[in-house]
């Protein structure tokens, strides 16, 4: 592409915050491919190292670097899609696209490569062609179309995120269901510090994996000098398993649009910048979409929303990762302190939070703290949006009480194991919460109940095994996942993730035997303890919990592995 159309295409976001994705991305989608001048016209332009800039594309699953350009085709690899068939599905891929032996069509248009979870878990097993994926299983979805499987808790009162009203997507419809009343009502108080008091009071705790006090970054974000700040929305949403956020904001995007200006009156920030995961197209418009019309109708005053897509990187969820990624910078995180909070998005004062974390204020603010605190079970305050999938008759997101019972959650609305076999296992947290036994059935599934269990309710992402699945198997699949979204920054994540898999695969038999039965035990914990205190994120702390959580609950099928025999029906290695 020609300098002067890479400039042309700058010129008309520059002006904005964050362009460095928004003209990639724009290049990209003309051209279907980035070509070395056009990288090196990006970061002329934006006066970035051209070196570092290769570096951080190259990091992208979906920027296609080349001089042609090529489509991706392929099926899903993460846990649900590969319980539901998709290896099957991926044959018949492959032979409808006429890939070759070298992973190209006979054209050399389409390249197949599996991907990895792209957030359509209730629509399993899921396939990619020409930039949009589908699921297989979307037909036999026994929910509602349109909602993409979206519910709400049996007291419908109670429910924050009201999926089943009229089209809220919609403005005019939004503002008559009572829409944006929660931001006047703030913006008339006048009173910053009392918002993140009531805040304080609500016990609202950030949604997007660590349970943070909401109000604590509030008020962090208020006392850190700076005249300009950010409010980073993390729709990033890559963990497998995981598919809520997704439901937010295509049904809810003003919901989301008023919780982030609403932040914003909290911090004094001007700008608000949602960095939406690729895998989400449909979303992208639909945000686009009500931000345009919010801005054009005055609703959101003077806080001014921008939506950012990522390219595909799991550890761009990591909140440094997204903001280095935001800057055009290699997406691998920063060293804290400082914190955003202080010190995030180009040096500003900037709060992150997840989609749904932001998109519960509205309603925290028009019921009140008295009203939402109780909300919750057992201690734990307000409702929380459950993904639940795998080998469950109702794969689908719920919203219920934080610290509903797994069991609660996995019979009672998920209808119980798909087939009827017995339940033999669910994740927490996606794939980054641990494995956890069917004795633990009844912990609340809040921030604080998994713990006993050695799991952590993470994102709130749960992937149900039956009695066929093989633990070890699972774990492998779980493994090659994180092994492939390591950012390579630090050495304890990046070597711990393949030797883990290198053993795995060893218990599996798809690898030739180098470790005794005795050695693979204890390096199962060597590594765990290598990875939990020397990684330089969540991703490489996480990593080890799906295999300590496995030896420690599962101990004879482990043992069976080591003695070269699986004792489930389905192993698929
Ligand atoms: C590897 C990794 C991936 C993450 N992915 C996400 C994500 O997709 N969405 C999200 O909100 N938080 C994600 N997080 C957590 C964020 O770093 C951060 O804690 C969160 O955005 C804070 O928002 P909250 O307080 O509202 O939860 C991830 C963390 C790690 C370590």
């Amino acid at each position: 592409m020609a300098v002067g159309t890479v400039r042309s295409l700058l010129a008309e976001v520059e002006a904005e915050p964050a362009p460095f994705l928004a003209v990639v991305h724009a290049v990209h989608d003309a051209q279907g491919y980035l070509a070395p001048e056009d990288v090196a016209a990006i970061a002329a332009a934006l006066k970035l190292p051209t070196a570092d800039v290769f570096g951080a594309l190259s990091f992208y699953y979906y920027l296609h670097q080349g001089s042609e350009p090529s489509s991706l085709v392929g099926v899903c690899d993460g846990p649900a899609c590969r319980l539901a068939g998709s290896d099957r599905l991926a044959e018949r891929v492959r032979r409808q696209h006429g890939i070759g032996e070298d992973g190209r069509s006979a054209d050399r248009r389409r390249r197949y490569r599996d991907f990895p979870c792209a957030g359509l878990c209730d629509w399993r097993p899921v396939r990619r062609a020409d930039g949009r994926c589908d699921g297989e299983g979307k037909a036999g979805n026994p929910l509602p179309a349109g909602t993409h499987g979206a519910a709400w808790p049996i007291d419908s009162e109670k429910a924050i995120f009201r999926f089943a009203d009229a089209d809220l997507r919609r403005l005019d419809a939004y503002r008559a269901a009572g829409g944006y009343a929660a931001l006047r009502k703030v913006e008339r108080g006048g009173d910053p510090a009392g918002l993140i008091e009531a805040v304080a009071d609500s016990g609202l705790t950030g949604r997007g994996g660590a349970g943070f006090p909401l109000a604590r970054k509030l008020a962090m974000v208020q006392g850190a000098a700076g005249e300009e700040k950010y409010v980073v929305c993390n729709a990033d949403e890559g963990e497998p398993g995981t598919f809520k956020d997704r439901a937010i904001m295509e049904c809810l995007p003003h919901l989301l649009l008023e919780g982030m200006a609403i932040a914003g009156y909290a911090v004094s920030a001007g700008v608000g910048i949602i960095y939406l995961r690729y895998e989400y197209p449909y979303i992208l418009d639909a945000l686009r979409r009500a931000v345009e019309e919010a801005q054009a109708a005055g609703v959101l005053g003077d806080f001014r929303v921008y939506v950012r897509r990522g390219a595909g990187a799991y550890v761009c969820g990591e909140e440094t990762s997204l903001l280095n990624s935001l800057e055009g910078r290699r997406p691998w995180p920063r060293e804290r302190p400082p914190y955003p909070t202080e010190r995030g998005l180009f040096g500003r004062p900037t709060l992150v939070n997840n989609v749904e974390t932001l998109a519960a204020i509205p309603a925290m603010v028009e019921g009140g703290a008295a009203w939402f605190r109780p909300l919750g079970r057992a201690g734990a305050t307000g409702t929380k949006l459950y993904s639940l999938s795998g080998a469950v008759r109702r794969p689908c997101n719920f919203e219920l009480p934080l610290g509903v019972t797994a069991r609660q959650l996995i019979f009672q609305h998920g209808g119980g194991t798909l087939n009827g076999r017995a339940l033999k296992a669910f994740t927490l947290g996606g794939v980054s919460g641990g494995l956890l036994p069917p004795d633990a059935l009844d912990t609340p599934l809040d921030y604080a109940g998994p713990a006993r269990w050695g799991g952590t309710l993470g994102s709130g992402g749960i992937i149900v095994y039956d009695e066929a699945s093989c633990l070890v198997d699972a774990a492998l699949v779980h493994m090659r996942f994180f092994e492939k979204e390591s950012c390579g920054k630090c050495f304890p994540c990046r070597i711990g993730t393949v030797r883990y898999r290198e053993l795995l695969e060893e218990l599996c038999g798809a690898r030739e035997r180098e470790t005794s039965a005795g050695d693979a035990l204890s390096l199962f914990q060597e590594l765990a303890a290598a990875m939990t205190h020397a990684s330089a994120c969540g991703l490489g702390m996480a990593a080890p919990l799906t295999v300590t959580s496995l030896a420690r609950h599962w101990p004879h099928e482990v043992e069976s592995h080591v003695r070269g025999r699986c004792p489930a029906a389905v192993c698929r290695i």
